[in-house]
């Protein structure tokens, strides 16, 4: 989301130096001593005769109990209404002090609280902050990525992934790097998927959320660090396919907030990870799925219809993009399929207005949602370039091909920027950012087209020149000649905050014969490679490759096919 400081935050600025305020210090700088504490004060909103505050306190000092934070308007502001810090105000003097569930502050921890104050005339920054007494310095309001403050947790930024490292799983870096070759693309960052209430704490001895983020923690040093998380665990889940079936029944929504959000939530709370920049994507494929896999339509599913009518999904979006959207430093990304799934304008604009009805239910509002993700999980190449969507042959639109078949959208860039448009012109804030997965997307190797196709039809010209080489644009598990698309990048291109790697190459889509498991997934035809196909992929063979085991396992096969057409090549 953009969040100009304003004007007001200049002027801090000003009077912070010119009050002699000691500059803010990167702890670790050699030979300047560590400033006690500092203060991040910022006014979120601000109207006629009130405004909104948020601040953030770092402790430099040795680890607190209790806290108690002070400062003094110069002008008329008066506090109406707090959360998350008592406070009280005497005059021009404002007092904080910590809830019962917020008092311990570790050393180089932060906690944050807001409130509400109504004020007339100017309203001036207050200057000088205390912590229990001690003078803190003030943000500088160089921005978040200034090096000079000592973490800036309480400020959303623009892109997250601007001027940070990513988080590298030390669990896949270990698998990755274990197979022939691996080591080329071990350091890389991926996602960590919470797809279970028992990944929470680990499952089978393997990291939990918490060991995850202590690693991050380690790996940030002193400079920014994205951390990667798919919060993916709905009732009901996966209701067009069986690969990822998941442990909650279609009506567990309580179970999904109560045992899986909000222990999630409140790990990412804690003050100790306030550094972090925790990007969450939310709910892979659910909400896509009620807008294309229900009704009349021909790719209806009894499962979605169901997920559809009791309002889970919705629900369970909603609430998860509330409580996480709450976080200062938590960035809330909604999944938003991808081109060969909502491109068609049957599906494009339903979908931006199912979203914007999520992500405004359960108490969230579209402020929390920081932006979407595409393609996870998925095949789609990123740009096409031996063709585009305007294309004729011989008067015929390429969208008449067999292959693209009245999409509007030939490629996934093209599809992420437009979407984001469409996004926010149904309410989305006019800042939010796209991810696009291209784990899977590279389409390199030796079949891949080196210029566009004979312009006998409109299929010859698709056909010969597309580098997505899958046998029908619907075809998702384990896809027979795919490669690595781009590597993790920030600010790749106009309205993409980054390339990800959300699903971590290696790890299977589903698996290709029937498994017996206590995951709760199931075996999905589109994952067997004998299989010929549904309505949703035209009937068409499902392209995957043969000996795959569950989704989320590792599969070597695929890893190294992958690595084999990575494009770039490796
Ligand atoms: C599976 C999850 C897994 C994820 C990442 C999904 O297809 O259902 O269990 O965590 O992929 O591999």
């Amino acid at each position: 989301m953009s969040r100009t400081r304003t004007a007001i935050l200049a002027a801090l600025a000003l009077v912070a130096g010119a009050t002699g305020t000691a500059a803010a210090v990167v702890p670790g700088d050699v030979g300047i001593a560590a400033i006690p504490c500092s203060v991040d004060y910022k006014v979120q909103s601000q109207w006629d005769a009130g405004f909104t505050a948020a601040v953030t306190i770092t402790n430099n000092s040795a680890a607190k109990s209790s806290w108690a934070v002070k400062w003094s308007y110069a002008g008329n502001q008066k506090v109406t209404s707090g959360w998350n810090a008592k406070i009280s105000q005497s005059g021009a003097a404002v007092t904080a002090n910590n809830e019962t569930y917020n008092g311990s502050l570790a050393s180089g921890g932060s906690v944050s609280f807001g409130f509400n104050a109504s004020y007339s005339g100017t309203n001036a920054l207050p200057t000088t902050f205390t912590l229990d007494g001690v003078t803190c310095n003030v943000d500088d309001g160089g921005g978040p990525t200034d090096p000079g403050d000592p973490g800036d947790p309480s400020a959303k930024v623009d892109n997250p992934y601007s001027g940070a490292k990513v988080y590298v799983n030390p669990e896949w870096s270990a698998k990755a790097a274990a197979e022939t070759g691996g080591s080329r693309i071990s350091n890389q960052p991926t996602g960590v998927w919470l797809d279970r209430i028992a990944a929470i704490n680990g499952v089978g001895g393997g990291m939990g959320l918490r060991a995850h983020l202590d690693a991050a923690l380690a790996q940030k040093g002193s400079g920014e660090e994205v951390v990667q998380l798919v919060v993916y665990d709905l009732p009901g889940r996966d209701c067009a396919a069986l690969a990822s079936n998941g442990e909650l029944g279609p009506t567990e929504i309580d179970k999904y907030k109560t045992q899986f959000i909000d222990p999630i939530a409140a790990i990412l709370a804690d003050s100790k990870y306030a550094g972090l920049r925790i990007v969450t994507t939310i709910e892979i494929d659910s909400l896509p799925n009620l807008v294309t896999n229900t009704g009349s339509r021909a790719t209806a599913t009894p499962a979605c219809d169901t997920m559809l009518a009791n309002g889970n999904y919705v629900k369970g979006v909603g609430y998860a993009l509330a409580k996480l959207g709450a976080i200062p430093n938590v960035y809330n990304y909604i999944d938003a399929g991808h081109h060969g799934w909502l491109g068609w304008d049957d599906n494009f604009a339903p979908s931006a207005t199912l979203f914007k009805q999520a992500a405004t239910s359960e108490g969230a509002t579209v402020d929390d949602v920081h932006g979407f993700i595409t393609n996870t999980a998925n095949y789609s190449a990123l740009k096409e370039n031996n063709f585009t969507i305007n294309d004729a042959v011989n008067g015929t639109s390429v969208r008449q091909s067999k292959w693209v078949d009245w999409n509007r959208y030939v490629d996934e860039l093209s599809y992420a920027q437009a979407f984001r448009t469409q996004l926010v012109s149904v309410g989305f804030n006019s800042g939010i950012g796209m991810l696009i997965d291209t784990s899977r997307n590279g389409w390199g190797g030796t079949a891949r087209p080196t210029g566009p196709g004979a312009t006998t039809s409109v299929d010859t010209y698709v056909d010969g020149g597309r580098y997505d080489r899958r046998i029908h644009v619907g075809n998702w598990c384990n896809q027979s000649g795919a490669g690595l698309g781009e590597r993790p990048k920030a600010a790749p291109a106009t309205g993409i905050d980054a390339y990800v790697w959300m699903k971590p190459p290696g790890e299977s889509d589903g698996s290709s014969t029937a498994i017996p498991n206590d995951e709760g997934k199931g075996f999905d035809r589109m994952c067997d490679p004998t299989y010929t196909g549904n309505a949703r992929n035209g009937n068409s063979m499902s392209g995957a490759l043969a000996n795959a085991p569950l989704s989320g396992h590792w599969f070597s096969a695929q890893f190294q096919q992958l690595m084999q057409n990575a494009y770039p090549s490796l």
